[in-house]
């Protein structure tokens, strides 16, 4: 179900004399049972069913094609019943376009209270309530099936930074052992939708290419970079990422999980990465930081007060087609409910927008070129 429609030319060095500028950034496309997502492509994240902030409507003014769920949140609120009895996630949140649910792997390592890791699974505490639950890898593809995602993951282990070799190693075999099972518990169940497979291996180039030769034995339809964006220097996943999208099938799509900014999206899409989540647009609209072609603004500046102009003037989202700077920080300031709805519009746009740029880019065969002129924007 994933198509490569265009593979940029191997290397194309800009300016640099030695060709050193590799450009493995693809175009292609993903077929699920709720349509056709072109990557490479972003996913913005409705962790409880809904993306903070915003209508399914506001989402599709976004050019958003498939939003994010969370496994974890959604089991202990509302609980799988009331989805089953409502007819899946998507008909719940009144969605039609694809989804993808996380398995709860990276909640445990943020958020739950005392998990507990073995061989069965992982027992853990709700962040709510501190009722106690367990999350086996049978169980987490039996809820994201009750939930109905067009792409499930397979439950994993994500550790922290740093994490010595050993730690590193348990998580990792892990992540292999349950991959395995919750992959034939797929398949015994009819194998429907996508199941996607999460390479570990911390900070670790021999770790992340062994949990990759694990990983890529089962033929899962796809796979995913976890474990990064956990509190390391910023070089470490870059260059990781770099390591273990080589050693990824071609031929099946590759999502990095909860990366990143909008240079991180253009630098691992020039790697071959064709997918990718982050709270980061939405979060900082709510927080009243904007992203921009030239840099990331923080609307509550004093410098804004008296500012005519949209946040981006080369932005053609509803807030930007409609509001000032000057008015969107009064609303901020003033902590008006709208404030959190437009920034957010705004973000999810350009990121959305930056992911379509991209993809027009590989196309044409000049990513490299974009990404020079993406650079030569910037002012922060
Ligand atoms: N989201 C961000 N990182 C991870 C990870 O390592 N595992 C899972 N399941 N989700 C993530
Ligand atoms: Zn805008």
């Amino acid at each position: 179900k994933f198509k490569i429609l265009k593979q940029s030319s191997k290397s194309k060095g800009l300016g640099k004399g030695n060709g050193s500028e590799h450009c493995r950034a693809r175009l292609g496309t993903i077929t699920t049972d709720h349509g056709v997502i072109d990557t490479p492509i972003f996913m913005p994240v409705g962790t409880l069913g809904s993306v903070k902030a915003v209508s399914v409507e506001e989402l599709d003014h976004c050019k958003a094609q498939i939003i994010l769920g969370n496994t974890y949140h959604l089991y202990l609120r509302p609980g799988c019943d009331v989805i089953e009895h409502m007819d899946g996630l998507h008909e719940f949140i009144r969605w039609n376009k694809p989804m993808l649910t996380d398995s709860g792997g990276f909640q445990f390592f943020s958020l739950a209270k005392l998990a507990k890791f073995s061989d069965e699974g992982v027992a853990f505490q709700s962040h709510i309530d501190g009722s106690r639950h367990m999350f086996s890898p049978e169980k987490a593809v039996d809820i994201q099936m009750i939930l109905g995602s067009d792409i499930m993951m397979s439950l994993d282990w994500c550790i922290g930074y740093p994490a010595d070799e050993k730690q590193t190693m348990e998580a990792l075999n892990k992540t292999t052992l349950w991959a395995k099972r919750g992959f034939d518990f797929w398949q015994e169940k009819g194998a429907v939708n996508n199941l996607f497979g999460i390479v570990q291996g911390g900070m670790y180039k021999h770790l992340r290419t062994l949990s990759a030769e694990q990983l890529t034995q089962i033929d899962f339809p796809g796979f995913a970079i976890g474990g990064l964006s956990v509190g390391e220097p910023k070089e470490f996943m870059y260059e990781m990422a770099d390591h273990t999208l080589p050693l990824l099938p071609v031929h099946k799509p590759r999502y990095i999980m909860g990366v990143g900014t909008p240079e991180d999206l253009v630098e691992l899409t020039g790697m071959g990465c064709d997918m990718f989540d982050c709270v980061m647009p939405s979060r900082n609209a709510r927080n009243g930081q904007l992203f921009t072609s030239k840099g990331t603004i923080n609307i509550p500046n004093a410098k804004f007060r008296f500012d005519k102009g949209p946040i981006d003037t080369d932005c053609n989202c509803y807030t930007c087609q409609n509001y000032s700077r000057s008015y969107l920080r009064h609303l901020y300031k003033s902590r008006e409910l709208l404030a959190y709805r437009l920034n957010t519009i705004h973000n999810i746009y350009y990121y959305l927008d930056l992911m379509e740029k991209m993809r027009d880019a590989i196309r044409q065969d000049s990513f490299l070129e974009f990404k020079r002129e993406f650079y030569s924007k910037r002012q922060n």
